[in-house]
Protein backbone atom coordinates (compact mmCIF):
# COMPACT_ATOMS: atom_id res chain seq x y z
CA UNK A 1 0.00 0.00 0.00
CA UNK A 2 1.36 3.36 -0.71
CA UNK A 3 -1.62 5.99 -2.34
CA UNK A 4 -4.45 5.11 -0.78
CA UNK A 5 -7.72 6.25 -1.48
CA UNK A 6 -10.59 7.60 1.52
CA UNK A 7 -14.10 7.78 0.51
CA UNK A 8 -16.20 9.80 1.86
CA UNK A 9 -13.95 10.92 4.26
CA UNK A 10 -14.98 14.52 5.24
CA UNK A 11 -17.93 12.31 7.24
CA UNK A 12 -17.66 11.28 10.58
CA UNK A 13 -15.60 7.88 10.87
CA UNK A 14 -14.02 8.58 7.27
CA UNK A 15 -12.51 11.66 8.40
CA UNK A 16 -11.12 10.23 11.85
CA UNK A 17 -9.49 7.26 9.89
CA UNK A 18 -8.15 10.27 7.52
CA UNK A 19 -6.77 11.80 10.56
CA UNK A 20 -5.08 8.92 11.67
CA UNK A 21 -3.67 7.30 8.60
CA UNK A 22 -1.96 10.59 8.02
CA UNK A 23 -0.34 10.52 10.89
CA UNK A 24 0.35 7.16 11.91
CA UNK A 25 1.52 6.63 8.29
CA UNK A 26 3.28 8.93 6.79
CA UNK A 27 5.14 6.97 4.25
CA UNK A 28 1.31 6.48 2.88
CA UNK A 29 -0.27 9.04 0.45
CA UNK A 30 -3.86 9.15 2.08
CA UNK A 31 -6.32 11.17 -0.71
CA UNK A 32 -9.67 12.04 0.49
CA UNK A 33 -12.49 11.71 -1.95
CA UNK A 34 -16.07 13.32 -1.22
CA UNK A 35 -19.01 14.90 -2.71
CA UNK A 36 -19.35 17.10 0.57
CA UNK A 37 -23.07 16.48 1.15
CA UNK A 38 -24.96 17.75 4.01
CA UNK A 39 -23.15 15.55 6.38
CA UNK A 40 -19.75 16.13 4.75
CA UNK A 41 -17.53 18.74 5.99
CA UNK A 42 -14.17 19.93 5.32
CA UNK A 43 -13.40 21.23 8.87
CA UNK A 44 -13.43 17.77 10.12
CA UNK A 45 -9.85 17.60 8.15
CA UNK A 46 -8.78 20.56 9.14
CA UNK A 47 -6.17 19.00 11.36
CA UNK A 48 -4.46 17.56 8.55
CA UNK A 49 -4.65 20.06 6.17
CA UNK A 50 -1.34 21.39 5.87
CA UNK A 51 -0.13 17.54 5.96
CA UNK A 52 2.41 16.46 2.79
CA UNK A 53 0.79 13.27 2.32
CA UNK A 54 -3.10 13.94 2.41
CA UNK A 55 -5.33 15.45 -0.93
CA UNK A 56 -8.24 16.48 -1.11
CA UNK A 57 -10.72 15.59 -4.05
CA UNK A 58 -14.34 16.89 -4.59
CA UNK A 59 -16.45 14.29 -6.67
CA UNK A 60 -19.30 11.91 -6.29
CA UNK A 61 -18.25 7.43 -6.10
CA UNK A 62 -21.14 7.31 -8.53
CA UNK A 63 -19.35 9.56 -11.28
CA UNK A 64 -17.39 6.55 -13.02
CA UNK A 65 -14.91 9.53 -15.27
CA UNK A 66 -14.30 11.62 -11.64
CA UNK A 67 -13.38 8.07 -10.27
CA UNK A 68 -11.19 7.05 -12.65
CA UNK A 69 -9.43 10.57 -13.32
CA UNK A 70 -8.45 10.66 -9.72
CA UNK A 71 -7.35 7.02 -9.83
CA UNK A 72 -5.32 7.42 -12.38
CA UNK A 73 -3.70 11.16 -11.21
CA UNK A 74 -2.83 9.61 -8.25
CA UNK A 75 -1.40 6.21 -9.17
CA UNK A 76 -3.74 4.41 -6.32
CA UNK A 77 -3.53 1.08 -5.57
CA UNK A 78 -6.02 0.98 -2.53
CA UNK A 79 -9.47 1.97 -1.82
CA UNK A 80 -11.50 2.58 1.09
CA UNK A 81 -14.84 3.25 1.19
CA UNK A 82 -16.57 5.10 3.83
CA UNK A 83 -18.69 7.18 1.17
CA UNK A 84 -23.03 6.22 2.17
CA UNK A 85 -25.70 8.09 3.19
CA UNK A 86 -25.60 6.74 6.81
CA UNK A 87 -28.74 7.75 8.37
CA UNK A 88 -31.68 5.79 8.83
CA UNK A 89 -34.76 8.29 9.34
CA UNK A 90 -33.51 10.00 6.06
CA UNK A 91 -33.64 6.40 4.44
CA UNK A 92 -37.04 6.49 5.33
CA UNK A 93 -37.88 9.87 3.97
CA UNK A 94 -35.98 10.13 0.76
CA UNK A 95 -34.48 6.39 -0.28
CA UNK A 96 -33.31 8.03 -3.46
CA UNK A 97 -29.93 8.77 -2.64
CA UNK A 98 -29.33 5.67 -0.56
CA UNK A 99 -29.11 3.64 -3.21
CA UNK A 100 -27.51 5.73 -5.94
CA UNK A 101 -24.15 6.26 -3.28
CA UNK A 102 -24.87 3.10 -1.22
CA UNK A 103 -24.88 0.39 -3.80
CA UNK A 104 -24.32 1.95 -7.66
CA UNK A 105 -21.54 4.18 -5.83
CA UNK A 106 -20.06 1.38 -4.88
CA UNK A 107 -20.45 -0.78 -7.93
CA UNK A 108 -18.24 2.27 -9.72
CA UNK A 109 -15.55 2.25 -7.30
CA UNK A 110 -15.17 -1.54 -7.78
CA UNK A 111 -15.27 -1.42 -11.37
CA UNK A 112 -13.13 1.45 -11.93
CA UNK A 113 -10.79 -0.21 -9.27
CA UNK A 114 -10.60 -3.65 -11.15
CA UNK A 115 -10.36 -1.29 -14.79
CA UNK A 116 -7.25 1.03 -12.60
CA UNK A 117 -6.09 -2.80 -11.36
CA UNK A 118 -5.75 -1.49 -7.50
CA UNK A 119 -4.99 -3.80 -4.52
CA UNK A 120 -7.32 -4.02 -1.95
CA UNK A 121 -10.55 -2.92 -1.53
CA UNK A 122 -12.14 -2.53 2.02
CA UNK A 123 -15.76 -1.63 2.14
CA UNK A 124 -17.11 0.08 5.29
CA UNK A 125 -20.33 -1.84 6.16
CA UNK A 126 -22.53 -2.11 9.05
CA UNK A 127 -24.23 -4.44 11.49
CA UNK A 128 -27.40 -2.92 10.34
CA UNK A 129 -27.58 -5.66 7.52
CA UNK A 130 -28.15 -8.09 10.09
CA UNK A 131 -31.29 -6.42 11.05
CA UNK A 132 -32.72 -7.05 13.97
CA UNK A 133 -31.87 -10.22 16.31
CA UNK A 134 -33.31 -10.99 19.49
CA UNK A 135 -30.86 -12.63 21.27
CA UNK A 136 -27.15 -14.10 20.71
CA UNK A 137 -24.21 -12.31 18.81
CA UNK A 138 -24.15 -11.67 14.71
CA UNK A 139 -21.19 -13.19 13.76
CA UNK A 140 -19.92 -12.82 10.18
CA UNK A 141 -21.43 -15.51 8.11
CA UNK A 142 -24.72 -15.08 9.55
CA UNK A 143 -27.63 -14.21 6.47
CA UNK A 144 -28.65 -10.83 5.69
CA UNK A 145 -32.28 -9.62 6.93
CA UNK A 146 -31.81 -5.50 6.04
CA UNK A 147 -35.18 -4.09 7.62
CA UNK A 148 -34.84 -0.05 6.44
CA UNK A 149 -33.98 1.60 3.27
CA UNK A 150 -30.21 2.44 4.65
CA UNK A 151 -29.69 -1.05 5.56
CA UNK A 152 -30.65 -2.42 2.48
CA UNK A 153 -28.64 -0.51 0.34
CA UNK A 154 -25.91 -1.41 2.80
CA UNK A 155 -26.57 -4.82 2.08
CA UNK A 156 -26.85 -4.19 -1.61
CA UNK A 157 -23.29 -2.60 -1.56
CA UNK A 158 -21.79 -5.58 0.25
CA UNK A 159 -22.93 -7.99 -2.17
CA UNK A 160 -21.44 -5.98 -5.50
CA UNK A 161 -17.95 -6.01 -3.47
CA UNK A 162 -18.40 -9.72 -2.88
CA UNK A 163 -19.47 -10.21 -6.41
CA UNK A 164 -16.49 -8.46 -7.56
CA UNK A 165 -14.27 -10.90 -5.19
CA UNK A 166 -15.67 -14.32 -6.30
CA UNK A 167 -15.84 -12.94 -10.42
CA UNK A 168 -13.08 -10.95 -10.71
CA UNK A 169 -10.64 -12.15 -8.10
CA UNK A 170 -10.51 -8.35 -6.56
CA UNK A 171 -8.72 -8.44 -3.44
CA UNK A 172 -11.61 -7.31 -0.97
CA UNK A 173 -12.35 -7.12 2.54
CA UNK A 174 -15.35 -5.76 4.11
CA UNK A 175 -15.70 -4.46 8.04
CA UNK A 176 -19.56 -4.20 9.53
CA UNK A 177 -19.43 -1.56 12.46
CA UNK A 178 -21.91 -1.21 14.89
CA UNK A 179 -23.08 2.31 15.85
CA UNK A 180 -20.31 4.38 16.17
CA UNK A 181 -19.78 7.69 18.52
CA UNK A 182 -17.52 10.20 19.45
CA UNK A 183 -16.08 13.60 17.96
CA UNK A 184 -17.21 15.30 14.79
CA UNK A 185 -20.12 13.60 14.11
CA UNK A 186 -23.24 14.76 12.55
CA UNK A 187 -25.93 16.06 15.08
CA UNK A 188 -28.44 14.12 13.50
CA UNK A 189 -27.64 10.59 15.31
CA UNK A 190 -28.84 9.71 18.70
CA UNK A 191 -25.80 10.71 20.75
CA UNK A 192 -24.32 14.16 18.82
CA UNK A 193 -28.16 15.10 18.28
CA UNK A 194 -29.75 14.51 21.81
CA UNK A 195 -25.99 16.16 23.14
CA UNK A 196 -26.20 19.42 21.50
CA UNK A 197 -30.36 19.76 21.87
CA UNK A 198 -29.52 19.32 25.95
CA UNK A 199 -27.13 22.10 25.89
CA UNK A 200 -29.73 23.93 24.93
CA UNK A 201 -32.17 22.42 27.56
CA UNK A 202 -34.42 21.48 24.58
CA UNK A 203 -36.74 18.38 24.74
CA UNK A 204 -34.91 14.97 23.30
CA UNK A 205 -36.69 13.10 21.30
CA UNK A 206 -36.48 9.14 22.66
CA UNK A 207 -38.06 6.89 19.69
CA UNK A 208 -41.03 4.38 21.68
CA UNK A 209 -40.12 3.04 24.86
CA UNK A 210 -36.61 3.84 24.29
CA UNK A 211 -36.05 -0.12 25.20
CA UNK A 212 -34.37 -0.63 21.80
CA UNK A 213 -30.70 -1.99 22.08
CA UNK A 214 -27.34 -1.21 20.12
CA UNK A 215 -23.76 -2.14 20.77
CA UNK A 216 -22.10 0.95 21.27
CA UNK A 217 -18.18 1.75 19.82
CA UNK A 218 -16.02 4.63 20.35
CA UNK A 219 -14.91 6.24 16.52
CA UNK A 220 -11.33 5.52 17.65
CA UNK A 221 -11.73 1.60 18.25
CA UNK A 222 -13.53 1.54 14.88
CA UNK A 223 -10.73 3.36 13.33
CA UNK A 224 -8.28 1.12 14.71
CA UNK A 225 -10.30 -1.97 13.27
CA UNK A 226 -10.65 -0.67 9.84
CA UNK A 227 -6.68 -0.82 9.80
CA UNK A 228 -6.22 -3.90 11.03
CA UNK A 229 -9.04 -5.35 8.69
CA UNK A 230 -6.77 -3.14 5.84
CA UNK A 231 -3.75 -4.71 6.92
CA UNK A 232 -4.39 -8.44 8.11
CA UNK A 233 -7.75 -8.91 6.88
CA UNK A 234 -8.01 -11.80 4.21
CA UNK A 235 -9.19 -11.59 0.90
CA UNK A 236 -12.78 -11.76 0.35
CA UNK A 237 -13.56 -12.26 4.40
CA UNK A 238 -15.88 -9.80 6.20
CA UNK A 239 -15.01 -8.51 9.89
CA UNK A 240 -17.58 -7.15 12.60
CA UNK A 241 -15.90 -4.40 14.53
CA UNK A 242 -18.30 -4.61 17.73
CA UNK A 243 -18.15 -2.15 20.62
CA UNK A 244 -19.02 -5.42 22.80
CA UNK A 245 -21.08 -2.73 24.96
CA UNK A 246 -24.76 -3.28 24.29
CA UNK A 247 -26.82 -0.90 26.09
CA UNK A 248 -30.86 0.30 26.20
CA UNK A 249 -31.21 3.54 24.45
CA UNK A 250 -32.94 5.28 27.53
CA UNK A 251 -29.75 4.38 29.69
CA UNK A 252 -27.55 5.82 27.17
CA UNK A 253 -29.53 8.82 27.09
CA UNK A 254 -29.40 8.93 31.09
CA UNK A 255 -25.87 8.68 31.50
CA UNK A 256 -25.12 11.35 28.82
CA UNK A 257 -27.62 13.67 30.67
CA UNK A 258 -25.38 12.36 34.02
CA UNK A 259 -22.26 13.01 31.99
CA UNK A 260 -23.52 16.36 30.79
CA UNK A 261 -25.02 17.47 34.14
CA UNK A 262 -28.16 18.11 32.77
CA UNK A 263 -32.00 16.82 34.05
CA UNK A 264 -33.68 13.76 32.74
CA UNK A 265 -36.74 15.74 32.60
CA UNK A 266 -35.54 16.86 28.88
CA UNK A 267 -36.69 13.49 27.72
CA UNK A 268 -39.87 12.91 25.54
CA UNK A 269 -41.14 9.83 24.56
CA UNK A 270 -42.16 10.61 20.77
CA UNK A 271 -43.94 7.98 17.88
CA UNK A 272 -41.60 5.53 17.08
CA UNK A 273 -39.40 5.16 13.97
CA UNK A 274 -40.96 2.97 11.35
CA UNK A 275 -39.78 -0.43 10.94
CA UNK A 276 -37.05 0.12 14.16
CA UNK A 277 -35.11 -2.81 15.09
CA UNK A 278 -35.43 -3.82 18.59
CA UNK A 279 -31.97 -4.82 18.75
CA UNK A 280 -28.46 -5.00 17.25
CA UNK A 281 -25.24 -7.21 18.48
CA UNK A 282 -22.30 -8.54 17.56
CA UNK A 283 -19.23 -11.25 18.05
CA UNK A 284 -16.07 -9.44 17.75
CA UNK A 285 -13.67 -12.32 17.78
CA UNK A 286 -12.92 -13.01 14.23
CA UNK A 287 -11.33 -9.17 13.96
CA UNK A 288 -9.97 -10.11 17.76
CA UNK A 289 -8.16 -13.12 16.13
CA UNK A 290 -6.19 -10.78 13.83
CA UNK A 291 -4.83 -8.33 16.56
CA UNK A 292 -7.40 -5.82 17.55
CA UNK A 293 -8.30 -4.46 20.74
CA UNK A 294 -10.71 -2.34 21.76
CA UNK A 295 -9.06 0.75 24.42
CA UNK A 296 -11.98 2.87 25.29
CA UNK A 297 -14.39 2.23 28.02
CA UNK A 298 -18.10 3.23 27.84
CA UNK A 299 -17.93 6.05 30.38
CA UNK A 300 -14.57 7.49 29.47
CA UNK A 301 -15.16 7.74 25.85
CA UNK A 302 -19.04 9.08 26.77
CA UNK A 303 -17.02 11.77 28.82
CA UNK A 304 -14.97 12.44 26.48
CA UNK A 305 -17.54 12.69 23.69
CA UNK A 306 -19.77 14.87 25.75
CA UNK A 307 -16.53 17.27 26.49
CA UNK A 308 -15.82 17.48 22.99
CA UNK A 309 -19.19 19.05 21.67
CA UNK A 310 -19.32 21.53 24.61
CA UNK A 311 -15.47 22.75 23.97
CA UNK A 312 -16.66 22.91 20.41
CA UNK A 313 -19.89 24.50 19.62
CA UNK A 314 -17.70 26.37 16.59
CA UNK A 315 -18.30 22.93 14.60
CA UNK A 316 -21.96 21.94 15.47
CA UNK A 317 -23.47 25.07 16.07
CA UNK A 318 -23.10 26.35 12.28
CA UNK A 319 -24.68 22.92 11.04
CA UNK A 320 -27.66 23.25 13.02
CA UNK A 321 -29.16 26.32 10.47
CA UNK A 322 -30.78 25.89 6.78
CA UNK A 323 -31.34 22.61 5.65
CA UNK A 324 -30.61 21.24 9.41
CA UNK A 325 -33.71 23.10 10.51
CA UNK A 326 -35.90 21.72 7.94
CA UNK A 327 -34.86 18.16 8.22
CA UNK A 328 -35.14 18.32 11.76
CA UNK A 329 -39.09 20.37 11.77
CA UNK A 330 -39.52 17.44 8.98
CA UNK A 331 -38.64 14.66 11.54
CA UNK A 332 -39.71 15.55 14.93
CA UNK A 333 -42.06 18.63 14.37
CA UNK A 334 -45.16 16.31 15.12
CA UNK A 335 -43.48 13.78 17.11
CA UNK A 336 -42.60 16.28 19.90
CA UNK A 337 -46.49 17.49 19.47
CA UNK A 338 -47.51 14.23 20.54
CA UNK A 339 -45.14 13.35 23.13
CA UNK A 340 -45.00 12.83 26.45
CA UNK A 341 -42.66 13.21 29.17
CA UNK A 342 -40.45 10.32 30.63
CA UNK A 343 -39.63 9.58 34.44
P1 LIG B 1 -21.44 10.37 7.48
O1 LIG B 1 -22.85 10.52 7.01
O2 LIG B 1 -20.95 11.20 8.62
O3 LIG B 1 -20.46 10.67 6.25
C1 LIG B 1 -20.68 10.21 4.96
C2 LIG B 1 -19.69 10.92 4.03
O4 LIG B 1 -19.87 10.38 2.71
C3 LIG B 1 -19.92 12.42 3.93
O5 LIG B 1 -18.68 13.10 4.00
C4 LIG B 1 -20.55 12.60 2.56
O6 LIG B 1 -20.27 13.87 1.96
C5 LIG B 1 -19.92 11.45 1.80
N1 LIG B 1 -20.71 11.04 0.63
C6 LIG B 1 -22.04 10.74 0.62
N2 LIG B 1 -22.42 10.40 -0.63
C7 LIG B 1 -21.29 10.46 -1.40
C8 LIG B 1 -21.03 10.20 -2.77
N3 LIG B 1 -22.00 9.82 -3.61
N4 LIG B 1 -19.77 10.33 -3.22
C9 LIG B 1 -18.78 10.74 -2.39
N5 LIG B 1 -18.97 11.01 -1.09
C10 LIG B 1 -20.22 10.87 -0.60
O7 LIG B 1 -21.24 8.83 7.74
P2 LIG B 1 -20.43 8.06 8.89
O8 LIG B 1 -21.28 7.95 10.08
O9 LIG B 1 -19.07 8.62 8.99
O10 LIG B 1 -20.34 6.61 8.23
C11 LIG B 1 -19.26 6.28 7.36
C12 LIG B 1 -19.44 4.87 6.88
O11 LIG B 1 -19.50 3.98 7.99
C13 LIG B 1 -20.73 4.63 6.09
O12 LIG B 1 -20.44 3.78 5.01
C14 LIG B 1 -21.66 3.96 7.09
O13 LIG B 1 -22.56 3.12 6.44
C15 LIG B 1 -20.67 3.19 7.93
N6 LIG B 1 -21.07 2.93 9.32
C16 LIG B 1 -21.48 3.96 10.14
C17 LIG B 1 -21.80 3.71 11.47
C18 LIG B 1 -22.24 4.80 12.42
O14 LIG B 1 -22.65 4.49 13.54
N7 LIG B 1 -22.15 6.08 12.04
C19 LIG B 1 -21.72 2.39 11.95
C20 LIG B 1 -21.31 1.36 11.10
C21 LIG B 1 -20.98 1.66 9.79
P1 LIG C 1 -29.18 6.37 15.28
O1 LIG C 1 -28.12 7.18 15.94
O2 LIG C 1 -30.03 7.00 14.24
O3 LIG C 1 -28.47 5.06 14.73
P2 LIG C 1 -29.12 3.68 14.13
O4 LIG C 1 -30.50 3.96 13.68
O5 LIG C 1 -28.20 3.44 13.00
O6 LIG C 1 -29.03 2.68 15.21
O7 LIG C 1 -30.15 5.81 16.41
C1 LIG C 1 -29.67 5.04 17.49
C2 LIG C 1 -30.86 4.57 18.28
O8 LIG C 1 -31.49 5.73 18.87
C3 LIG C 1 -31.93 3.92 17.42
O9 LIG C 1 -32.54 2.85 18.14
C4 LIG C 1 -32.94 5.02 17.19
C5 LIG C 1 -32.84 5.85 18.46
N1 LIG C 1 -33.12 7.30 18.25
C6 LIG C 1 -34.11 7.93 19.03
O10 LIG C 1 -34.73 7.31 19.92
N2 LIG C 1 -34.37 9.23 18.80
C7 LIG C 1 -33.71 9.96 17.84
O11 LIG C 1 -34.02 11.17 17.66
C8 LIG C 1 -32.70 9.31 17.07
C9 LIG C 1 -31.95 10.05 16.01
C10 LIG C 1 -32.43 7.97 17.31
Amino acid sequence: MKNILVTGAAGFIGSAFARYMVETYPHYNIVVLDKLTYAGNRDNLLSIDDEENYRFERADIADRGAVSRVLQQYDIDTIVNFAAESHVDRSILAPDAFVHTDVVGVYILLDEGKKHGIGRFLQVSTDEVYGDIESGLSVEGDRFLPNSPYAAAKAGGELMVRSYQVTHGMDTVITRGSNTFGPYQYPEKLLPLFITEAIDDRPLPVYGDGKQIRDWLYVEDHVTGIDVALHHGVSGEAYNIAGENTQFNIDVVHAMLDALGKPRSLIRHVPDREGHDRRYAMDASKLRALGWKRQWDWPRALQATVDWYLNNEWWWRKIKTGEYLEYFKRQYAERLASSSASE
